[in-house]
């Protein structure tokens, strides 16, 4: 998560010269920054250079990332009529630049490293558009969601449907793994989460798999079986202590949980027919050597050695973190989980 993002100096330099969204939309520096980010860190898999919001550029919004306040996304969505005139995506033209960013980093990482690529989840998208940027408490968000349900279902089944298609075509380009973020769900009642998330949820990581399927339907070998009807799909959200026997119903391969929970209760939660994903918050990497090595072995020891642990960080890196401190961690993450 956020391998590249800020903290380290060749990506500043880079950034020094360009905005953000130029370096999303230019495959070379994309894929740089990728593989120079996964190569330096020694990290075992790598996450495609992009954003979780480049969708809403093709669903018909205008995004831009201000200084000091994060995203910013302008555009009208106040009711069923705005939410019908939202235009379907179509990843190869639209999103094409994510497509070829994946193609490019596909062939210049090394071949063990596997490529993770990635979609915002469709309550996390529709809040980020509601709400015009980050927010504090969703007002606008949880207000759409309660006073116009239908229109709120089918915003969500038109976010969903399109970044279905968006992580569909991201497989086809060469991403072994996808990851929906669903950032902000937390916010959220579990009874909430049941009746306005879960199903878009459900769905969404459904036409992935019924799009493997009709891909496999199609290949003249059956060797490449395995490989094209597995893809791992990752579910991340965070504050999701509480939720998460409805993540687990979502059909997720892989569960993200952030640091809020103890990574062995929340497996238990789970159930360990899942994998899970996480669980070290961000802000150990600041503090010094010794204790980001013991904070990860204990994290690997909730773990207990079972198959299906991916360490993580529990959020995204932050500017300012030490990037010899992330290296350090994923030395000890090496040491201790036995690679
Ligand atoms: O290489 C990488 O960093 C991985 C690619 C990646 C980025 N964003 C690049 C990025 C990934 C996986 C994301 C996911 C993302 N983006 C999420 C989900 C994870 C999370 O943090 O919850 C969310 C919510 C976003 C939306 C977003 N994009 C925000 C809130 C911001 C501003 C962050 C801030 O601190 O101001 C961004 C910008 C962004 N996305 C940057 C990067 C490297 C920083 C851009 C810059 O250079 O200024």
């Amino acid at each position: 998560m956020r391998q590249a993002g800020r903290y380290m100096k060749e990506y500043r330099a880079l950034r020094a010269k360009h905005s953000f969204l130029t370096l999303c939309k230019n495959t070379d520096l994309a894929a740089e920054i990728t593989v120079h980010a996964a190569h330096t860190l020694g990290v075992d898999a790598a996450i495609i250079f992009a954003d979780i919001l480049l969708i809403v550029e093709p669903l018909g919004f205008k995004l831009e990332y201000s200084k000091g306040e994060g995203p910013v996304i302008c555009g009208k969505l106040r009711d069923a009529k705005d939410v019908a005139r939202l235009r379907e995506v179509n990843p190869e033209e639209s999103l094409g630049y994510v497509l070829a960013a994946i193609r490019k980093t596909r062939a210049s990482l090394k071949p063990n490293i596997p490529l993770i690529g990635f979609c915002g989840a469709p309550f996390t998208v529709a809040a980020y558009i509601l709400e015009g940027g980050s927010s504090r408490n969703f007002i606008a968000t949880k207000t759409f969601m309660y006073r116009q349900p239908r229109a709120w279902h089918s915003l969500m089944k038109k976010i969903s449907r399109a970044s279905a298609n968006y992580l569909a075509a991201q497989i086809a380009a060469g991403a072994q793994a996808v990851q929906i973020f669903d950032s902000w769900v937390g916010c959220l009642s579990p009874r909430d989460y049941e009746t306005f998330v879960q199903p878009h949820n459900k769905s969404l990581i459904a036409s992935i798999r019924s799009y493997e399927r009709k891909q496999v339907e199609n290949l003249p070998n059956p060797l490449a079986y395995a490989r094209s009807y597995n893809t791992p799909i990752i579910y991340f959200g965070t504050d999701t202590a509480t939720l998460l026997p409805l993540i687990r119903d979502t059909g997720a391969d892989v569960i993200g949980v952030d640091w809020r929970i103890r990574l062995g209760d929340a497996w238990k939660t789970i159930g360990y027919d899942r994998a899970i994903q996480g669980n070290l918050d961000p802000l150990v990497l600041f503090a010094d050597r010794k204790l980001i090595r013991q904070r990860a072995k204990k994290i690997l020891q909730q773990a207990a050695g079972r198959r299906g642990h991916i360490f993580n960080l529990g959020h995204g890196i932050l500017p300012k973190t030490p990037v010899d401190n992330v290296r350090a961690l994923v030395d000890a993450v090496h040491q201790f989980g036995g690679k």
